[in-house]
């Protein structure tokens, strides 16, 4: 039999093996056998050299053929046995019903930060962000809150070495002369200076946050906690503008039978200075008349100038407060600890 006449057959029989292979080890073994360094068809390539001149060309393509082809099924047998062992060993019963996920729901607290968010979109304002590792110029100073300064005791807060916050200031450590340390932020007030140092009047902001002090846990106190901050900045704003929207804002949240009351206070930021009290059926049923609920005031002169804005031109108010305890008094919740634990039978009821 001339080598033109043992391609066919050969052809025939390792096509045949090849779609018999009952796994991949045993199509790579096939392989091997046929087109590898030492298969069949290399063999009868070797043999080419020993064809009279003229005839080598078309002996030559005529094994080029075959081993395209073998090389086409191949691929499909791999391809079919790779199917078939990604397939199921066991047989399914596609009838059944299939498993149900339970769909997940908002944090009580996102919840109401999402309705406060909404109320004060409805009036023009938009939310803005800052660092929760912030330096103690912004949390402090620029407040007017100088390092001797009481208030600095009640908000002590956690100090950090070896970091870099989200605005890439590196920490320096506690201390150390000219150093502006980083530390967890003790309100959102330092967002109200980080946007003022961005851009110019007039600013209507809010900034939901989480906050940070050296407390420790109980019903009322936790380590971490939420706030919302509030700024308003441009010609003419009067403490009336600052109650209205307060007013409007917590009518949206809590109801139509909230009142509010303003009682003067002393913040370091603002001048003249009130806490907000709140009352309604709810906080009656807690047993009081009046529930203290935010900080809030005029912009103190001294804060417009550390941004470099002109106090003689531009007024303002702010405000700040807790979001757990108008949470706590939306849903009627008396431990603020249960927000933190993530207990499924305490947040499946919001
Ligand atoms: N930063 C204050 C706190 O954490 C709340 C506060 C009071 C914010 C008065 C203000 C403000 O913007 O004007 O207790």
């Amino acid at each position: 039999m001339s080598l033109r006449e043992e391609v066919e057959p050969l052809k025939q029989v390792a096509l045949a093996d090849l779609k018999a292979a009952p796994d991949l080890a045993a199509l790579e073994h096939t392989k091997g056998a046929y087109i590898g360094t030492n298969g069949k068809f290399t063999a009868l390539m070797k043999q080419l050299g020993a064809l009279p001149k003229d005839e080598r060309p078309a002996a030559g393509k005529l094994i080029n053929q075959a081993k395209a082809e073998l090389e086409t099924a191949l691929a499909a047998r791999r391809n079919e046995l790779e199917v078939n062992a990604a397939l199921p060993k066991e047989p399914i019963d596609f009838t059944l019903p299939g498993r149900r996920r339970s769909l997940g729901k908002l944090h009580p607290l996102s919840q109401v930060t999402d309705d406060i968010v909404r109320a004060f979109r409805k009036v023009g304002f938009v939310v803005a962000d800052g660092p929760e590792i912030e330096d103690d110029y912004h949390c402090f100073d620029s407040l007017n809150t100088p390092a001797d300064h009481p208030a600095r005791d009640s908000q002590d807060t956690f100090y950090l070495a070896n970091f870099t916050n989200d605005v890439g200031q590196a920490c320096r450590p506690f201390g150390a002369a000219g150093a502006s340390p980083l530390l967890l932020r003790t309100h959102t007030s330092s967002v109200q200076i980080r946007v003022m140092e961005k851009q110019p009047p007039p600013i209507r902001i809010i900034a939901p946050g989480r906050v940070y002090r050296r407390d420790n846990a109980d019903a009322t106190h936790n380590p971490t906690f939420q706030q919302i901050e509030g700024l308003y900045v441009d010609k003419d704003v009067t403490v009336g503008d600052l109650k209205g929207t307060v007013e409007f804002v917590f009518k949206e949240v809590l109801g139509a039978d909230v009142k509010i009351r303003f009682r003067p206070h002393y913040f370091s930021y603002t001048e003249p200075s009130f806490e907000i009290d709140f009352s309604s059926a709810l906080v009656k049923k807690m047993g009081k008349d009046w529930l203290e609920i935010a900080g809030c005031g005029m912009v103190h002169p001294q804060v417009f100038e550390n941004v470099g804005y002109d106090p003689e031109v531009w007024t303002g108010w702010a405000f700040g407060f807790g979001i757990e305890r108008i949470a706590m008094i939306r849903y009627g919740i008396n431990d603020i600890r249960l927000f933190y634990e993530n207990d499924l039978r305490f947040l499946k009821q919001f």
